[in-house]
């Protein structure tokens, strides 16, 4: 006799974990599939976390070593211990990873190990043992993407895992792909030493996001010492002992150049992935993409059987798939719900940090609604001086007969934080009007944000 659940979760990355927690907690015998040793999936043990420890280490780092002697602080000769602060990356991945074995044994959610294999609706294998379940949810996330005739070695040639373990400071660094990935390691390989170059296929960096900001991201990041080579295409990579040769080429063709570095960091995007699920035996239809089709309850083609996560359409991060994963669980259970992409903040961890919620100013335009636009720099506000952090603005975008707010772009400090503000009025359909009008602590970020919100009906106070 197989043992029985109301659900078993494949994969147990922040979809999957949280889906099979909420189901928990409604009463549902569940269990958690993860082939992985611990639990967490990408963003715990490879991604959104260790990346975020490097960042601020790495950030401390060159604060200590550029910012401190302006505010009067002398340390001494700076110095990097590339292996302790590693060590401290490695320590809060593990933090968090048993932070979510706990959780599973609070919530009475037994955790499968192995690859799970769908057999049929209703049925799961793990290694040779067979489990039934009434519903399966398929929370198995991304892989990333190479380009073609180019291996990721995780050696020198690195996907963002590679670029999270490097046992020293590469000299040189070619980063493929100027997206979320590309920056983030990016800016902390650079801020460590390295002399980076980034490599990116568009005219600039950090497609989909608001064009202004992306124009000042890279007008930044320039202005840090990053190089970019934009409308560019890396046609070949040659790796010996010592380092990589890639040739680059302009992406509308004509001559290619040859650069050499310690380490490429290929970061062009990621991929679902559904490797040795058995979907295309029991009929589980992927669109174009490779993407799990569901309908609007996150059901697949097969009854029963259910999918979140960057396995499915829309922005493969994190808090989308965890906010999937919870109106799923209530959905199993009776309740009502469903999801508004175009309310799924997204935030770049660089700094200074990027933040994004609703449509770009090129989106509206496209669309033909009628906007305002108000915008306020870091730069007139008290805080992010007396932080020595005055990069960046604050635009919201506005319907221009109603004054609901419909976008809201940041760069700036700290703004994956102020962010959340204006997603809380976006889902309260809310105004500029509103946000004018909310009393704003001083001195402190946030009063960037109303003096924007003022900026739309033109009548911003510091500026
Ligand atoms: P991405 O889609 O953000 O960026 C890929 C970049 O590579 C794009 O700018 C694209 O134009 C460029 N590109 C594509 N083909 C190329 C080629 N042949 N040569 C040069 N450039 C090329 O993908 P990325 O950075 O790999 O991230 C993958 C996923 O992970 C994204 O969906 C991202 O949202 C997510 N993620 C989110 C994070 C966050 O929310 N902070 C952090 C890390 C990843």
């Amino acid at each position: 006799m197989a043992d029985k659940y109301d659900v078993i979760v494949i994969g147990a990355g922040p979809g999957g974990y949280v889906a099979a927690i909420r189901c928990a907690q409604l009463g549902m015998k569940t269990a958690c599939v993860e082939k992985r040793e611990t639990l967490g999936g990408t963003c715990l043990n490879v991604g959104c976390i260790p990346s975020k420890a490097l960042l601020s280490a790495s950030e401390k780092y060159e604060e200590a070593g550029h910012h401190f002697k302006g505010m009067g602080i002398e340390v001494g000769k700076l110095g990097l211990d590339l292996k302790t602060m590693m060590g401290f990356k490695d320590e809060v991945v593990e933090a968090n990873t048993k932070g979510i074995e706990f959780l599973f044994k609070k919530n009475k959610i037994d955790h499968l190990k192995g690859a799970g294999e769908i057999i049929e609706a209703g049925k799961v294998k793990v290694g040779d043992k067979t489990y039934e379940a009434d519903s399966i949810i398929i929370a198995t996330g991304s892989d990333v993407i190479s380009l073609p005739g180019i291996e990721i070695d995780e050696k020198k040639i690195v996907s963002s895992t590679g670029a999270l373990e490097l046992s020293e400071v590469p000299k040189s660094m070619v980063v493929i792909g100027g997206g979320v990935i590309g920056l983030e390691m990016g800016t902390v390989w650079r801020r460590l030493g390295t002399k980076v170059t980034v490599v990116e296929f568009l005219d600039n960096i950090l497609p989909g996001m608001d064009e202004e900001i992306r124009k000042e991201a890279l007008k930044i990041f320039k202005k840090q010492g990053i190089d970019f080579k934009l409308s560019s295409k890396v046609t070949k990579a040659v790796t010996t002992s010592q380092n990589v040769a890639l040739q680059v080429e302009p992406a509308a063709g004509g001559d290619t150049e040859s650069i050499v570095a310690d380490i490429v960091l290929m970061a062009v995007g990621r991929k679902p992935y559904t490797d040795g699920l058995g979907l295309d035996k029991i009929g589980v239809d992927l669109d174009e993409r490779g993407r799990i089709k569901t309908d609007e309850f996150f059901e697949t083609s097969v009854e029963g059987i259910y999918a979140i996560g960057d396995a499915i359409i829309g922005p493969m991060l994190a808090h989308k798939a965890e906010d999937e994963g919870v109106i799923l669980a209530e959905l199993l259970d009776g309740q009502t719900g469903h999801i508004d992409y175009n309310m799924v903040p997204g935030v770049v961890y660089t700094w200074p940090e990027i933040s994004a919620v609703g449509k770009t100013e090129e989106q509206l335009k496209e669309d033909g609604v009628k906007y305002n636009a108000g915008k306020f720099p870091f730069m007139a506000n008290g805080r992010a001086r007396a932080m020595g952090m005055t990069e960046g603005f604050v635009k919201i975008l506005a319907d221009a007969e109603t004054d609901k707010v419909l976008g809201v772009h940041m760069i700036g400090p700290n703004v994956g934080e102020l962010i959340s503000e204006a997603v809380t009025v976006m889902e309260f359909d809310g105004s500029a009007e509103d946000i004018a009008r909310t009393c704003h602590a001083h001195p402190t970020l946030t009063e960037v944000t109303k003096e924007a919100a003022l900026a739309v009906d033109k009548r911003p106070i510091h500026i």
